[in-house]
């Protein structure tokens, strides 16, 4: 049943659904399900709706393709949009955002803001769903952006846009509790993953990651009000030829915030450029105030049998907040080395007093800075 959408498990509660037009070269669309004879009252059964919706739009195509142009988008939308559903099963389908003209106007490193353009596929307000072997190449921006969510797993995800494309996150995660990312490949301009405020007991297994930025919790502290995050577990991946391996990023300057529980365990690094980063400077266009130090409080870190080779020499950076140090931070079984003309892998960091156990290579703050 590849490429295919189906909705297998039926009462889709209270559903208001929408995505934008599929069509190369026509104006976006939108539609509403409710157009197609969907009640969208909790009650009724609206998945043949849906369906109708959904072929009429397009989306029986094997490939999907959005608008090339950018500004056959309003700002800020996202192409196609699910929104509100209980019981949504999608299984199958790939999605081309069509990305090249839009990255090559993004223009957010000069600008600092950095969401005028489609996401490929968003996910708000979805529970208790799954969402099955799906693709999504070359968006203009995030390729998934998973919001306000709640039970909601996703198998076998496909992601493909070449390492220069601009803010192209693979899955983004935000205000969502019980995410089950597995099995996904994804290869792309940005993070891999991304997780910001408010996730909670967030899952992240056997993700193949590369090219891209890695899988990054944050970045934290931008905003005022950002929920806490917590019960994060990264496991089982691999990740090759990126900028960053596992990384926590949180503002300098920053709102308050809290990042606890979070546990990266058995992942493989080949040629990662840091592939173990906390980072509580982290301050892409230069347009913070880098001395203030971030409010984000981060506690209870685990990094658990890391293994590869770095890129750099600097393999392990835990640079925490001079104004709140990082709490209860333990690294165990890492072996990450470093093959250049510099010398061996080293560890830096900064704010932090790791515990440490089994074996470590490099040697882990054995020289404090800072
Ligand atoms: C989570 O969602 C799945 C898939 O719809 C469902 O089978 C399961 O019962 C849900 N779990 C909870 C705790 O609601
Ligand atoms: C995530 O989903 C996979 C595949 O469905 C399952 O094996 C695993 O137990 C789930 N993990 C969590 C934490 O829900
Ligand atoms: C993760 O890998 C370990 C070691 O290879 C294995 O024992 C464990 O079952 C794996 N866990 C998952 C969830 O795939
Ligand atoms: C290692 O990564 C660097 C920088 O990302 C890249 O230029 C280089 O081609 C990679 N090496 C291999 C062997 O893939
Ligand atoms: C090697 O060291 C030089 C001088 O400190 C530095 O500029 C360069 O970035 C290092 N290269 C790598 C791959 O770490």
């Amino acid at each position: 049943m590849k490429n295919e959408i189906r909705f297998a498990s039926i009462k889709a509660i209270c559903l208001i659904w929408c995505f934008m037009g599929l069509i190369e070269g026509n104006q976006a669309n939108d539609f509403d399900v409710k157009k197609y004879g969907a009640k969208a009252d909790g009650k009724s059964d609206d998945n043949k709706a849906i369906e109708n919706a959904w072929k009429e739009a397009g989306m029986s195509r094997k490939e999907s393709r959005a608008p090339a142009d950018p500004a056959k988008f309003k700002s800020q939308d996202s192409w196609i949009v699910f929104n509100n559903v209980n019981g949504l099963t999608v299984e199958g389908g790939t999605f081309d955002g069509q990305g090249a003209i839009a990255w090559s106007k993004n223009d957010c490193a000069k600008t600092g803001t950095c969401d005028s353009l489609p996401i490929n596929l968003a996910f708000n307000k979805l529970t208790n769903s799954v969402i099955r072997s799906i693709t999504s190449l070359n968006s203009k921006l995030f390729h998934m952006n998973i919001l306000n969510c709640k039970n909601v797993t996703f198998q076998r995800t496909t992601i493909n846009a070449p390492e220069i494309s601009l803010n192209t996150d693979g899955i983004h995660i935000g205000r969502s509790t019980g995410v089950n990312i597995t099995d996904a490949d994804i290869k792309t301009g940005d993070d891999c993953v991304s997780l910001g405020d408010g996730c909670q007991q967030v899952n992240i297994e056997k993700v193949t990651c590369g090219p891209g930025h890695g899988i990054s919790i944050g970045s934290l502290g931008k905003y005022q009000n950002e929920q806490p995050v917590e019960g994060i577990t990264v496991r089982n991946c691999t990740i090759t030829n990126t900028m960053n391996g596992i990384r926590v990023k949180t503002w300098p300057a920053s709102t308050v915030g809290v990042a606890r529980s979070l546990s990266f365990d058995n992942i493989v690094m080949n040629n990662v450029s840091t592939p173990i980063l906390i980072d509580q400077q982290y301050c892409p266009y230069g347009q913070c105030k880098a001395e203030v130090p971030s409010r984000v409080k981060i506690s209870d870190v685990s990094f658990n049998a890391i293994k590869g080779t770095s890129a750099t020499q600097l393999a392990v950076k835990l640079f925490c907040s001079r104004g709140i140090p990082c709490e209860n931070v333990a690294l165990n079984d890492i072996n990450l080395v470093y093959h250049g003309i510099n010398g061996t892998a080293i560890s830096e960091c900064a704010n932090v007093k790791p515990k440490l156990t089994g074996n470590l290579f490099p040697p882990v703050c054995a020289v404090s800075s800072h």
